[in-house]
Order: C-alpha cells, then sequence, then structure tokens
C-alpha cells in the first residue's frame, strides 16, 4: 500500500519522503524516524503528538462502534443532524470535489471509508487515501475495501500531522470530524500544505443553528464536542489558504467547497 503512495505519503514530523519499509517499518528519508506497519496498516502518527487524547476520540476506537458506523449510526445521525440522506450528503461533497478520473485524493479523517470508497468511484484511474486516528475504524476500511476491490489505500494518522508531502494530493474531503479536532486551524494549515494551487477541498463540519445556537455549543463545550459559530468555518478556511466556492447550511451542519489559493 506504502509502495502505491509513495509520491504522496510523508514523515508527519517534517514531511520527507518515506521509504521503502524495513523490517516492519516506514523509515523517514529526511529525519530518520520509524514508523511501524502491523498487519498491512501503517502507523503514521507521531509518538508525542498529544492532541487527541480525549474521550471523544476513545469512543472512536471501539470495535462495535466501528462494525455499526457505516450501516447505522452514520446514517441515523446525517439524518438527525442535517435533515438529508447520507447519499444526499456525500453527492453534495462529490459534485463540488469534482476530481479528475485520475486524480489523487485525500479523505481526511476517513472513519471506516464510507466517503473514501465513494470517491474512489470518481477517480478510477486515480487514487484515493484513507487517513483515520482510529485502529478499529481503518480495520473495517480495509476489509470493505478488499471486498470492493476499489482504488484505495489506508494509514493511521492524526489531522495535527498529515502524514503526506507538500501540494502532493489534487483534491481532499473531511466529513464529520472537525467538531472532534483540538486546534482546527492547524489541521487545515496542514490540507492546505498537504493539497496542490487550486485544489479543492470538500468538507462537513458542525454549525449552531439560527435560533439558541450559543446555547448549544456552551452546553457541549464540556463535552469536548465543537459547535462552530456561524462563519467561523468560512473564516478558518480563509485564514488557511481557501477560497470558498459554495456552501449548504444543513441543521446542526453546514457543507462547504473551497479551492487552495
Ligand atoms: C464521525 S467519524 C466520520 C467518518 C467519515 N469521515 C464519515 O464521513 O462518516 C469521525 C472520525 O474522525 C476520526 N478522527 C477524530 N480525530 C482525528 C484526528 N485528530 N486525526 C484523524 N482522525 C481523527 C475518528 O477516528 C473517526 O473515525
Ligand atoms: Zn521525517
Amino acid at each position: 500500500m506504502a509502495t502505491a503512495f509513495a509520491d504522496v505519503l510523508g514523515c508527519p514530523v517534517c514531511h520527507g519522503r518515506l521509504r521503502a519499509a524495513e523490517h516492519g517499518s516506514l523509515p523517514c528519508a529526511a529525519c530518520g524516524a520509524r514508523y511501524p506497519v502491523t498487519d498491512g496498516l501503517a502507523d503514521l502518527v507521531p509518538l508525542d503528538s498529544g492532541q487527541v487524547e480525549t474521550p471523544n476520540i476513545r469512543i472512536m476506537e471501539s470495535r462495535v462502534l466501528a462494525r455499526v458506523y457505516e450501516r447505522a449510526w452514520r446514517p441515523v445521525l446525517t439524518r438527525l443532524l442535517t435533515g438529508m440522506s447520507h447519499d444526499a450528503e456525500r453527492a453534495w461533497s462529490l459534485d463540488r470535489l469534482d476530481p479528475a478520473p485520475d486524480a489523487t485524493v485525500l479523505d481526511l479523517a476517513c472513519g471506516p471509508g464510507n466517503t473514501t470508497r465513494s470517491i474512489a468511484t470518481a477517480v478510477p484511474a486515480g487514487r484515493v487515501l484513507g487517513i483515520d486516528f482510529s485502529t478499529a475504524m481503518l480495520r473495517e476500511a480495509l476489509a470493505s475495501a478488499r471486498d470492493a476491490g476499489a482504488t484505495v489505500g489506508y494509514v493511521r494518522g492524526d489531522a495535527h500531522f498529515l502524514p503526506l508531502q507538500p501540494g502532493s494530493v489534487d483534491a481532499a474531503n473531511c466529513a464529520g470530524a472537525f467538531y472532534l479536532f483540538s486546534d482546527p486551524p492547524r489541521v487545515l494549515a496542514g490540507v492546505a500544505a498537504a493539497l496542490r494551487p487550486g485544489g479543492r477541498f470538500t468538507l462537513m463540519a458542525s454549525q449552531q443553528p439560527r435560533l439558541g445556537g450559543a446555547t448549544t455549543a456552551a452546553l457541549m463545550r464540556p463535552s469536548g464536542l465543537r459547535i462552530y459559530a456561524r462563519g467561523e468555518m468560512e473564516g478558518i478556511l480563509d485564514g488557511a489558504g481557501f477560497d470558498v466556492l459554495d456552501r449548504r447550511p444543513a441543521g446542526f451542519m453546514l457543507l462547504l467547497a473551497a479551492r487552495r489559493r
């Protein structure tokens, strides 16, 4: 897998190229850090990332959640939080991501690969790389990728330390994960660095509803779940070097399409 993405995957610390696997690990050609590969899954989270040790992230490590996520959890929550079906939400993003058939696409915080595989259908001569922090989710993703024979690969990574070479991806997507990130501007700066200039980025993030939004966000804050103020995500995107192309408010969520300047 790492070979198929040799020009894309990079060291999460220095973003240098990774050399071919040696003795069960991928060495960084630039700084010498080594990243383990276990049962076909490369673990590209830096040892001292320290960004994601929150209870919400630990829930995502649950094998039970990973097993039911795609068939039950995601469709039901999407309908409740957005009023849209998961299919309609994915179609909105994919239409605006509009990758060339041979594009290299990043699906950040890919979970069990539900969106990764739908992106793969749009790039039959390209590649989709799914990155997620949860090994349980990634094991589900790998199993489905084998079944579908899709042009996808998965690695474990932290969105705050993207294991990618600069300018190595043509387009990127991140659905349903921004409410979990501890440092959203840092994540977006990393996505901008990994995208080539002009590359598209689609995302679905939480957004405060018009009525009682600030109160809802304040009530959620102790849980560690972030509900963005109206316009906040557009501001962070702009600060990270993106132009917003399109937006679709949907209940407690906001779908956005942007382009790296
Ligand atoms: C609700 S799921 C979304 C999965 C998928 N993108 C979708 O649209 O259904 C959120 C995912 O974000 C991942 N995640 C949370 N924090 C992360 C981080 N810092 N780096 C990478 N993945 C992270 C979780 O492991 C989980 O799989
Ligand atoms: Zn390095």
